[in-house]
């Protein structure tokens, strides 16, 4: 059924696609959200909690970037590229980002659904998610902001 692909720990030189996807599926348009920085900032890091699905020969279709700061799990920026969609790669991104994290001993896995995006809320309420009533704030730390 299909191509096949792997799961795969994020690498540097992938990184050049990760942006394109990034840049091709979200509608990043502030520079703390810039998709090099972020790619940058969490190989950085070295947390190894980014994955990638590649395709045939080293072809990017898809990543997951996950969080663990010994209280929750997080799950940021999943995307399957446009042309690999509803073939179960966004599916098994998330199992393997869950995987990771509960290694670490993470005993619960937020995200957050942008506004607009709302479609998106059955994908992670059929891997188990619920929706909690909840006000999400935040606040740039404009100083480490390019
Ligand atoms: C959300 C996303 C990652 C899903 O990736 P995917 O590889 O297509 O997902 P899967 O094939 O694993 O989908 C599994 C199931 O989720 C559901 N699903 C997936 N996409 C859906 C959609 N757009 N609307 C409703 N249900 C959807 C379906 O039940 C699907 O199973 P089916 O194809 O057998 O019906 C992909 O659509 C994407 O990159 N979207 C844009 C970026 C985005 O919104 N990311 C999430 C930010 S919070």
């Amino acid at each position: 059924m299909g191509e096949s692909y792997k799961i795969i720990p994020f690498n540097r030189e992938y990184r050049d696609q990760v942006i394109d996807l990034w840049n091709a599926v979200f509608n990043y348009e502030t520079a703390h959200n810039d998709p090099s920085v972020i790619i940058r900032k969490k190989e950085d890091f070295g947390d190894d909690l980014f994955f990638m699905a590649a395709a045939g020969s080293r072809e990017v279709i898809g990543s997951v970037m996950a969080g663990y700061d010994g209280h929750r799990g997080w799950i940021y920026s999943l995307a399957v590229s446009p042309r690999h969609r509803r073939k179960g790669i966004g599916r098994a991104l998330m199992r393997h980002a869950e995987e990771s994290l509960s290694a670490l001993g993470c005993m619960k896995i937020n995200l957050q659904i942008m506004e607009g995006n709302e479609g998106v809320e059955s994908f992670y309420r059929d891997l188990g998610y619920t929706t909690e009533k909840r006000i999400s704030m935040g606040k740039r730390i404009t100083e480490n902001i390019p």
